[in-house]
């Protein structure tokens, strides 16, 4: 069936500058991790795609090792690209990311310019599109030299393959000396995108900080910590959730008693402010001046449904801020 997007896409999502960049990025923006592989459904993810882009989600996040298979995110993106969103293709913010294993050998892995620039050329085929939005070196390179690898970020872009480029997984020291290279390369790095949830607050021990006085945007992943900050398993662990499947990197080991404890707890206090656990969560981390978008995933277009609930009520009370620091 043909796709036609809703013609109301855009008036309920909030876009946020990223940065002091020309780009603005929709408050929620969907990450391909989990879900779009060849192990997943395709009308499923079809589905979640139509969803999210009729609710005015623009930013669609991948990686080269995304599936499984590695790979298969980006060509099934692809292939929804060219038929449902053929004609939205300037409507879309599309990244991808290099920096984990990849193929064999030693160039496919790590931060050398022989890497990115060859997995990038990759991702553009798998998706058929001829750049990317935002390319990201996915995780810092403690061999290669740094100035290497964001040479081959400033490359990229002037190669056309890449519009912006972006660091991942980058400490706040590390991520400072990226920034300057990248600013005196002439290709200002505009996002990072760190983990960060109520259950993983290390961004806060001065990332934060750092990209609110460099203007460089946040996107935190992860937020709902693969589902552990909703619902989902307060009253065990269901046979469809990512912490059952064997392809999932969410182990039901980290679903302990006590995390079920400061679940439970925290899932009241999501009931006293008419909100469930997930829109709490996202609320939380959007509340940072620093963050211009939480990156979320979703099995089902439910999930995302619930998740863009939560752009009606992003404040917190200085009460229910102490009562949630109580329990984290
Ligand atoms: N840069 C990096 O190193 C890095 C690393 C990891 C992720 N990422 C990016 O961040 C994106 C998001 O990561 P993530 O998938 O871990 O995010 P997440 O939003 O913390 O977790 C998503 C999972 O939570 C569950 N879920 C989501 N909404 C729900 C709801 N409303 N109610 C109940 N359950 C809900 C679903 O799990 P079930 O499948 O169990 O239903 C879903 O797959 C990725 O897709 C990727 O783009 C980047």
């Amino acid at each position: 069936m043909t796709y036609n997007p809703s013609t109301s896409r855009y008036q309920n999502m909030q876009y946020n500058r990223c940065g002091n960049s020309g780009l603005k990025l929709p408050a929620i923006s969907l990450g391909l991790w989990h879900n779009f592989g060849d192990v997943d459904e395709p009308q499923n993810f079809r589905d979640i795609l139509h969803f999210a882009f009729d609710s005015g989600i623009t930013h669609f996040d991948l990686a080269n090792n995304y599936g499984p298979p590695p790979g298969s995110a980006e060509t099934n993106f692809g292939k929804i690209l060219a038929t449902d969103f053929k004609s939205h293709r300037d409507e879309l913010v599309i990244s991808t990311k290099a920096g984990y294993t990849m193929w064999d050998g030693p160039y496919g892995d790590w931060g050398s310019k022989k890497y990115l620039v060859s997995s990038l050329d990759q991702s553009l085929k798998r998706m058929g599109i001829p750049y990317v939005d935002i390319f990201y070196h996915h995780r810092p390179d403690p061999e290669t030299p740094l100035i290497e690898t964001m040479t081959a970020l400033d490359l990229i872009v002037r190669q056309g393959k890449a519009l912006y480029v972006g660091l991942s997984n980058y400490k706040p020291a590390e991520a400072k000396e990226a920034f300057k290279i990248l600013k005196e390369l002439g290709t200002p790095c505009i996002i990072h995108q760190p983990k960060y949830s109520m259950f993983e607050r290390t961004p806060e021990q001065g990332l934060l900080d750092l990209l609110a006085d460099e203007k460089v945007g946040c996107i935190p992943f992860s937020p709902l910590a693969q589902g552990m900050l909703t619902n989902k398993y307060l009253k065990g662990i269901p046979a469809t959730s990512r912490a059952a499947k064997a392809t999932g990197f969410l182990q039901a080991e980290a679903i302990t008693p006590e995390r079920l404890n400061q679940i439970n707890s925290l899932n009241d206090i999501a009931n006293n402010r008419s909100q469930t656990l997930a829109q709490m969560a996202l609320a939380w981390v959007l509340r940072q001046p620093a963050v211009t978008s939480v990156l979320v995933g979703a099995s089902s277009s439910a999930q995302l449904a619930d998740s863009l609930k939560t752009l009606d009520n992003l404040s917190f009370s200085e009460a229910e801020l102490n009562q949630i620091e109580a329990i984290l």
